[in-house]
């Protein structure tokens, strides 16, 4: 079966980020000039997802507003002769079909996922999480789907960290078959290091089979009193095979400072009519120690 439907979370306080998150979604600060949602929703598109399900929360207007037109704007530019930008307005709203549910009490990854039951129905769907964007030829999560039509059941994106880091990840214990593949025996939300099964991390990309939500339904809080998407696949993988998949690029963890601040430098560095200039800015500050 083809996978044809997201769910992208989108409910998170931001904390990391106040004060800028204090009345604006984290979701909504750009890498340059492109809000993160807007490239995780790229990216689904762009691996061939057509329905996408975005789970908000309060305060999260600007994100039903991005998505959609805005006439008045449109006009504007229109009169002015700015039609480059008048196609990048009009493109964020004519991206997919897009979905909203509002989950009303912050209760973990797990819960938000459980919240799209009725979106997903019967059928395999992918999940991105907003805080992981990454840079590659072939989309992270097209690079997963591959992997789904091939296996035919559940596939976790990874990538591995330096084992210091995997008590910010889910971590798999699973053995490697081949082609970036791992079969995956079970799943541990944020270990220490030194209990952790293996230092190879769920990064944020997910393919997963509607049995799920049964699981879901029934989980009981983990680590941190939340819901965790990983104890319920590590429910899964008793149940029915689960797959990992190293997926090739590179990875930003935007919900970072550090992460959000080195995917904006590539970002710069991405655009032609800047990087040139940015490149001799950078230059110039690091050997000046500015
Ligand atoms: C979530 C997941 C975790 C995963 C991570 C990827 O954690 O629970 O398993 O490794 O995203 O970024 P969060 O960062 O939302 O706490």
């Amino acid at each position: 079966m083809r996978v044809k439907k997201a769910i992208i979370p989108a409910a998170g306080l931001g904390t990391r980020f106040l004060p800028a998150t204090k009345a604006q979604p984290k979701e909504m600060l750009p890498i340059l000039d492109v809000p993160t949602l807007q490239i995780i929703v790229e990216e689904a598109v762009n691996s061939g997802i057509t329905d996408i399900l975005i789970i908000t929360g309060r305060n999260k207007h600007s994100i039903e507003n991005h998505f959609d037109r805005n006439i008045e704007l449109e006009m504007v530019l229109e009169n002015n002769k700015k039609f480059e930008l008048l196609d990048e307005i009009k493109k964020s709203s004519n991206l997919a079909n897009i979905y909203y549910f509002r989950q009303s009490i912050p209760l973990g990854l797990g819960n938000a996922i459980g919240c799209g039951r009725s979106f997903v129905g019967n059928e395999p769907f992918a999940v991105l999480l907003g805080d992981d964007i990454v840079y590659s030829d072939k989309p992270a999560t097209k690079q997963l789907i591959d992997a789904f039509e091939k296996h035919n059941s559940s596939i976790l994106g990874v990538q591995k960290v330096p084992i210091e880091d995997i008590n910010k990840y889910g971590s798999i214990d699973g053995d490697f078959l081949e082609n970036r593949t791992y079969k995956v025996k079970s799943t541990v939300e944020k270990p220490n290091p030194e209990d952790a099964p293996s230092n190879v991390a769920i990064l944020g990309r997910y393919i997963i089979t509607p049995k799920i939500f049964d699981i879901l339904d029934k989980q009981k809080p983990g680590v941190g009193g939340e819901i965790q998407l990983t104890d319920a696949l590590n429910t899964l993988a008793d149940l029915e095979d689960v797959y990992a998949y190293e997926f090739e690029g590179d990875r930003y963890d935007v919900g970072s400072k550090l992460g959000f601040l080195k995917a904006t430098i590539r970002a710069g560095l991405l655009k032609e009519d800047i990087r040139e200039e940015f490149i001799e800015h950078l230059k110039d500050i690091v050997e000046n120690e500015k």
